[in-house]
């Protein structure tokens, strides 16, 4: 019986920037940590660094394009893609930064991070003009609202004579984000996570429905960032234009009694349940066979009844090994309404957000949240909706512990 390698596989990619060279210093903390790392280059960055270095201090072949046939890998160009369990970018240029978020694939290191599901870690290093450069900024915020992670350059001396940001992290720094990804990479093993996410549709006749502004942005977020944990998460999803993440069992409803019913079969199984969806209070108290018609110029009187609360509904019957969690969609007095939530739907941490906040709330790709747990009170700043999403999952683990 071999022995089970527990090294963790690192991917370590290197763009053509002067500091191309720190890569051979970061790959050796990198194994110095523990960690077995093979090295994917750019056409650019072997004119800054010859390929044998890398070779010489990872024992393995250094990958420099899609067409190489490296003597230890299939032809099949996604191996070392699904050889990682993190995947580094140290220094990530600002060409890099764009294809990923193009999404081009037109040498090994853009086809292989396209490729893989394993965490990315970016570290960005070029002339501070570049990087303050709108286009850059904005192919970086694509990046971080996809979940890939940032160790942000720092600002000083660059090679080009400019003082500035820009200058890649120290590759202490690197490291440690690398350790960090990688130890959390597996942290809800074991657990079964249930999400809630989007909004539901409440019938008025077979033309005619109510709905609100969730776009089920926050709730995706959790289920992808709870399943890359190594979470088994089933999501319940009211109708979204989103693409379900990769893992992840669907159970799709359309009004708050759909959700109710979906809720009731599903919370028991699970150890965690996470409701970022956002049901309607109230349905119209007659769903009508045939497709209103106008009347005339005389007002339209809807008469509604209020809905179950589902949040409530289930919280009656959490067991003491279950960490329930929901959100609070205000617009004013926020903590205040939050708490009370906290206490009437037995929650064990409740989410707040002002949804009149700018950057906050439905249908953005970030949110600024308040995280009020029974015994423990965190405000976040403004960050993507999977930054949100890891916090809460941190939050839920120290609850648990
Ligand atoms: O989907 P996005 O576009 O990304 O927007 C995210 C969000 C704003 C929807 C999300 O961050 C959020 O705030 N979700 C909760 C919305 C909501 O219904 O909040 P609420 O304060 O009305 O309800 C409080 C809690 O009770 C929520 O967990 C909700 O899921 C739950 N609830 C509410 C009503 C109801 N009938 N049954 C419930 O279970």
């Amino acid at each position: 019986m071999g022995t089970v390698n527990t090294r963790p596989h690192v991917v370590l990619g290197v763009t053509g920037g002067i500091a191309a060279y720190k890569a051979c210093e970061l790959l050796r903390l990198l194994q110095k940590g523990g960690a077995e790392v093979q090295v994917i280059m750019t056409r650019n960055a072997c004119e800054f660094v010859n390929p044998l270095t890398f070779e010489t201090l990872s024992g393995y072949p250094a990958v420099t394009d899609t067409f190489d046939r490296p003597e230890r890998w299939s032809v099949e160009h996604v191996a070392m893609a699904k050889w990682a369990d993190l995947f580094v970018i140290a220094p990530a240029t600002a060409n890099i930064l764009a294809k990923m978020a193009a999404g081009i694939a037109d040498d090994m290191l853009s086809t292989t991070v396209l490729a893989t599901a394993a965490p990315v870690l970016v570290a960005p290093a070029m002339n501070t003009g570049m990087y303050i450069n709108p286009a850059t900024q904005a192919n970086m915020n694509v990046l971080r609202n996809r979940g890939i992670h940032f160790a942000d350059p720092a600002s000083g001396y660059l090679a080009c004579g400019d003082t500035g940001v820009g200058k890649l992290a120290p590759v202490e720094d690197i490291a440690a984000r690398c350790f960090e990804l990688l130890g959390r990479k597996q942290d809800l093993n074991g657990l079964r996570v249930l999400v809630t996410a989007g909004p539901t549709r409440e019938m008025l006749d077979p033309v005619r429905y109510i709905s609100n502004r969730s776009s089920g942005k926050m709730g995706y977020a959790l289920a992808a960032a709870a399943k890359a944990r190594g979470a088994e998460v089933t999501l319940l999803t009211g109708p979204v234009s989103l693409t379900v993440p990769e893992g992840v069992h669907a159970v799709s409803f359309l009004s708050t009694e759909d959700l109710l019913n979906a809720m009731l079969d599903n919370a028991a199984l699970n150890d965690i349940i996470i409701q970022a969806a956002a049901p309607a209070d109230y349905r119209p108290v007659n769903v009508e066979t045939q497709k209103i018609k106008k009347q005339h110029g005389e007002p339209f009187v809807l008469t509604m009844v209020e809905n179950p609360d589902v949040a409530a509904t289930v919280g009656a019957v959490k067991r003491d090994n279950q960490t329930f969690v929901g959100f609070a969609a205000e617009t004013e007095k926020v903590l205040e309404h939050a708490a009370k939530k906290l206490e009437k739907k037995n929650l064990d941490l409740i989410v707040a957000n002002d949804v009149t906040a700018p950057g906050a709330g439905f249908d953005v790709d970030t949110n600024i949240v308040t995280l009020i747990a029974r015994n423990r009170q965190q405000s976040l700043p403004l960050a993507s909706k999977r930054e949100v999403a890891d916090a809460i999952l941190d939050e839920i683990l120290r609850i648990r512990a």
